[in-house]
C-alpha cells in the first residue's frame, strides 16, 4: 500500500461513526425538507380550485354513499379518471379535484376489477342499475360482480340524518341550517315520499324520483342508485374546462 494520503472528506467519518451527531444532523435535514413541503400549505388560500356546479351530496345520495362504502364497492371500482387518452375516451372527461372535495373520505380507490365509476351518473337508467345490482350476470353475462339483491329488500335505516350532515359540516362541507334541519324530510322527499319543499333549489340538479322501481318502500337500493346517478354529473365539465382554458389565457 502507498503512504497514507489525507482523505478529502475525513470529517465525514466522524459524522458516520457518532450516532448522536448523525441523529441530530439527520433530524435537521428532515426538518428542513418538511418545512419546505408543508409550510406553504398554511399560507396559500386553498389547494383546490372551486368549480361551478359542485355541491354537497343530498342526504339520500349521502346514504347511498355510505352503502357503497359499507359494501366495499371501492375494492373493485375506482372513482378517478386520469388525464390519459385511453381513460378519457373510455370514461369521459378526467376527474377534477373539486369533484371530490366534499367526499369524506374520497372514493378514488386503488383497484379496477370493474370499470371506473366517477362519471357513471346518467349513463344507464335506474332500472338498469337495479337489475344490474340485483343480478349483474343478467345484463352483463361475463360479469364477476357479486349480486346485491338484498339491497332491494332492506328498508333504508333513516336514523338521524341531521346529525350526519352536521358532522360533515364540521369537516368543512357547506351544508346550510335548512339542509341540516330538513335532512330527514329531504331524504324521504328525494325518493318521492313526501313534500320536496325547496330541495331542488338547495341541491341543484338533484334527481327527485323513486329509484328502485318500488314507490311504496324506501330501500337501500333507492339510496345506492340515487348516489350512482349523481356521480360525475354535477359539473358541466366541458364548460369548466373552457373556463379553465380562458383563465389561463388571461393570465398569460
Ligand atoms: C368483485 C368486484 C366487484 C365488486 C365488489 C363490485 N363490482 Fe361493480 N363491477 C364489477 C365488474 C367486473 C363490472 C363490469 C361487468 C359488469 O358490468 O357487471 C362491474 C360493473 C359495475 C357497474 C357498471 C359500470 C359501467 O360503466 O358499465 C356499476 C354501476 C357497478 N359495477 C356498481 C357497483 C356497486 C355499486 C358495487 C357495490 C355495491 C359494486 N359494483 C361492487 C366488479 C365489482
Amino acid at each position: 500500500m502507498s503512504a497514507q494520503t489525507k482523505q478529502p472528506f475525513a470529517w465525514h467519518g466522524t459524522l458516520e461513526r457518532n450516532v448522536i451527531i448523525l441523529g441530530v444532523c439527520a433530524f435537521i435535514a428532515v426538518l428542513f425538507g418538511g418545512i419546505v413541503e408543508i409550510a406553504p400549505l398554511f399560507w396559500i388560500q386553498n389547494t383546490i380550485e372551486k368549480v361551478k356546479g359542485v355541491r354537497p351530496y343530498t342526504p339520500l345520495e349521502q346514504a347511498g354513499r355510505d352503502i357503497y362504502v359499507r359494501e366495499g364497492c371501492y375494492l373493485c371500482h375506482s372513482q378517478m379518471i386520469r388525464p390519459f387518452r385511453d381513460e378519457v375516451e373510455r370514461y369521459g372527461h378526467y376527474s377534477l379535484a373539486a369533484e371530490s372535495m366534499y367526499d369524506h373520505p374520497f372514493q378514488w380507490g386503488s383497484e379496477r376489477t370493474g370499470p371506473d365509476l366517477a362519471r357513471v351518473g346518467g349513463k344507464y337508467s335506474d332500472a338498469w342499475h337495479v337489475q344490474h345490482l340485483m343480478a349483474p350476470r343478467s345484463v352483463v353475462p361475463e360479469s364477476i360482480m357479486p349480486n346485491y339483491s338484498f339491497l332491494a329488500k332492506k328498508d333504508l335505516a333513516i336514523g338521524d340524518r341531521s346529525a350526519q350532515l352536521k358532522s360533515l359540516f364540521l369537516t368543512g362541507v357547506p351544508y346550510t341550517k335548512t339542509d341540516i334541519t330538513r335532512a330527514n324530510d329531504d331524504l324521504k322527499a328525494q325518493a318521492g315520499m313526501g313534500d320536496t319543499g325547496d330541495l331542488a333549489t338547495r341541491y341543484p340538479k338533484a334527481s327527485i324520483r323513486d329509484f328502485d322501481g318500488n314507490p311504496k318502500r324506501l330501500t337501500e337500493m333507492d339510496a345506492l342508485v340515487a348516489y350512482l346517478q349523481v356521480l360525475g354529473t354535477m359539473v358541466d365539465v366541458d364548460s369548466a374546462a373552457a373556463q379553465e382554458h380562458l383563465a389561463r389565457e388571461k393570465g398569460r
